[in-house]
């Protein structure tokens, strides 16, 4: 009895912990547990009716082992040998028919679920057509309706089916949104896969790369902003609106030689990397630097320090990214990083 009592005192600081950990576990920014769109619900109440399912028949097969291991225990003095038992019908035809009747109950909801949300929206005019292309270590958006195209961060109406096809460029990752809709891997091999999800509340929710992809899969992050459908209207249209390049010639020639090689601001540069119009009003740099003050963010700043830490040391925050060490003086850096944080969109 000593014995147990101390095993159970070493395991309670584990205990303990995990609580800790799971108490996290809320955030109804990034959880399966707390869904905030139909699709989420949806299969949060799958997961319920299986967890719900499972934990009957561990409390019924536990007591009945109990019962069995009190019950019919050796006693002291006891040396008669027990009733051998071999088949029993009736018992054979309850441990048969028991999980049969769990498995459909079970079944029927997930099967009419998983082919309910495989549903192709691709072609609905009503849907807001989004093409998701997974980059190491970076997430692409492609507005084919609008003819736009943003990174890092997907800005999406609170009033439509959000219409998924999703690609990747180079290995494989998974999209997911883990509090609005379930996972989708983006296949190499130029295959591309499906899926939809509503989001109904306004708000800022965390998105994920969900498969080892590479040293930076971890950082993979991308935010997903909902907002109402004139804002996102209005958002479109900045969107696609000219933008001057910085008044100073020598930061202008840096931005245009050095920056817009590969990214795009407005209508000026390439379309190949992060798309950067109106990087300024993004919630993040790189999808992993939030833009705030907020102390519980371990990775906080403003826009312009963000700008500044990524553009200074790309391969310390985002080991392997495709992103190179940019040679500037201080004075070009502040210039070059002024300049893009105040690149905002009018939403
Ligand atoms: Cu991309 Cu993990």
């Amino acid at each position: 009895m000593m014995n147990r009592w101390h095993v159970l005192k070493r395991l309670m600081p584990l205990l303990a912990g995990m609580v800790l950990l799971l108490s996290a576990c809320g955030r109804a920014d990034l959880s399966t547990l707390r869904p905030q769109g139909p699709v989420a619900e949806e299969q949060f109440g799958l997961m319920k009716l299986s967890i719900t399912i499972m934990i009957l028949v561990v409390i019924v097969v536990f007591a009945i082992a109990l019962y069995v291991i009190i019950r019919f225990r050796r006693r002291p003095g006891d040396k008669t040998v027990p009733v051998q038992v071999e088949g029993n019908h009736k018992l054979e035809v309850i441990w048969t028919v028991i999980p049969i009747i769990l498995l459909i109950i079970l079944g029927v909801p997930t099967i009419k679920t998983v082919f309910g949300l495989a549903e192709d929206y691709t072609k609905d005019p009503n849907a807001v057509q989004v093409k998701v292309t997974a980059h190491q270590y970076w997430w692409e958006f492609e507005y084919p309706t609008y003819e736009i195209k943003t990174a890092q961060e997907l800005l999406i109406p609170d009033d439509a089916v959000i219409s998924i096809e999703a690609k990747t460029a180079d290995v494989l990752h998974s999209f997911w949104i883990p509090s609005l809709a379930g996972k989708i891997d983006t296949n190499p091999g130029g295959n591309v896969n499906i899926m939809y999800f509503e989001a109904p509340k306004q708000g800022v929710y965390l998105g994920k790369c969900a498969e080892l992809c590479g040293p930076s899969h971890s950082l993979m992050d991308f935010k997903v902003k909902v907002v109402d459908r004139a804002s996102f209207e209005r958002w479109v249209a900045a969107q696609k609106s000219p933008v001057a390049l910085p008044a100073d010639q020598e930061i202008a020639d840096l931005l245009t030689n050095q920056c817009l090689s590969c990214h795009a601001v407005g209508d000026k540069g390439g379309l190949m990397y992060p798309n950067l119009t109106g990087i300024g009003s993004r919630e993040s740099v790189a999808g992993i630097l939030i833009n705030t003050d907020d102390p519980k963010y371990a990775n906080e700043g403003s826009v312009e320090e963000n700008l500044k830490a990524w553009i200074k040391d790309p391969q310390g925050i985002k080991p392997g990214s495709l992103m190179p060490k940019v040679e500037m003086s201080e004075q070009q850096l502040d210039a070059i990083a002024k300049y893009l944080a105040d690149l905002k969109l009018d939403y």
